[in-house]
């Protein structure tokens, strides 16, 4: 991280203030929960991929820094939104959105961002820009409601699984090295390279937040939701297809039905490790991993291309 900071520190710090000052409020309620907002900040991976991938091109620039603030801001709504969709408390080490302002808040919050990240571009006639972003909001609604469809059958295989996770997750990595490339290149050969270097990322970025879930490590928002919200991600559905009919209609049962009993949860995760589900999603993560990083090797090396590299293995490396 210090390599990157050395690099892309002084735009980082730019952008803080933009974004702060992108998501002002006249309405003392927003304003309340913006700061809150601020004050909690993410890792602002996306953000950093929109810089490295502008630097990587050419020169970084006002554009860069509006596709910067408004990456962060789709995916600050989109979090907002997330833990109303999962009914989750916790978000970065502290209450989520909903959890203290409630849902019917929450939601509004949400859109707000989305309505403020639209103005950013269409103010500055960044339309290519919003065209980019635009679509991966659509995939990303697409991706978390096909994942509520999916909780509510249960009939999840791995090819929905990928196709749930680069909807929703990897869509907006792509799109954030896409418009980050953008910004300094106006090339779509080059855009388009870009974009598919972030899709890789982004899916390997999901499958570790969801080995994350398997964990009990501390990573500032619940572990242990997804089966709680039946949701069936590659771990269990790789364990799922490689143990016999019984235990594979014992584990669907509890998933189904028994969500929130402790012990049959355990017994549940327990199995996953047993059969190797766990090492198996590593496997695939890496496999993504190393797709990004071959793709990166097309262009030519630098300091930039060797932050980007780190920032991709980070994804797979990260604590939280
Ligand atoms: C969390 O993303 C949401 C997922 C797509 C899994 P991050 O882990 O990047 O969230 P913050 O912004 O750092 O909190
Ligand atoms: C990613 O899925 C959420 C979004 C794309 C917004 P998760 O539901 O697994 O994300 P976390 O674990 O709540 O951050
Ligand atoms: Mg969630
Ligand atoms: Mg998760």
């Amino acid at each position: 991280m210090k390599f990157i900071t050395n690099i892309i520190g002084e735009e980082l710090k730019v952008f803080e203030s933009k974004f702060a000052e992108a998501v002002k409020s006249n309405t003392a309620l927003l304003d309340t929960v913006m700061k809150y907002i601020i004050k909690r900040k993410g890792k602002q991976l996306r953000p950093m991929f929109v810089f490295l991938c502008a630097k990587l091109h050419g020169n970084i620039n006002e554009s860069t820094y509006r596709a910067a603030a408004l990456v962060e801001m789709l995916h600050t709504a989109t979090l907002v939104h997330d833990d109303v969709v999962d009914e989750s408390m916790e978000r970065r080490g502290f209450f989520s959105i909903n959890a203290i302002w409630k849902n019917k808040i929450a939601v509004l919050v949400g859109d707000y961002l989305l309505s403020k990240g639209l103005l950013l571009s269409t103010t500055n006639n960044e339309f290519e820009q919003l065209h980019i972003m635009s679509d991966a909001i659509r995939q990303m609604s697409e991706g978390e409601l096909l994942q509520i469809e999916k909780t509510r059958k249960l009939n999840i295989d791995e090819t929905v699984y990928f196709e749930i996770i680069r909807n929703k997750t990897a869509s907006l990595l792509s799109s954030a090295c896409g418009v980050g490339a953008y910004s300094t290149t106006q090339s779509n050969e080059i855009t388009e390279q870009m974009k598919l270097f972030g899709e890789k990322t982004g899916i390997a970025f999901q499958i570790k937040d969801d080995l994350f879930d398997y964990g009990t490590a501390d990573i500032g928002k619940p572990t242990g939701n997804d089966i709680k919200e039946k949701k069936m991600t590659l771990p269990l559905i790789y364990t799922l297809n490689n143990v016999d009919k019984k235990t594979m209609r014992d584990i669907i049962y509890i998933v189904k039905n028994n969500n929130t009993d402790k012990e049959k949860v355990k017994w549940v995760i327990d199995t996953v490790v047993k059969t190797g589900g766990i090492k198996y999603a590593e496997q695939k993560m890496f496999e993504y991993r190393d797709e990004a990083l071959n793709i990166l090797k097309q262009f030519p090396s630098s300091d930039v291309s060797d932050a980007l590299a780190l920032l991709v293995r980070y994804t797979t490396d990260r604590k939280y």
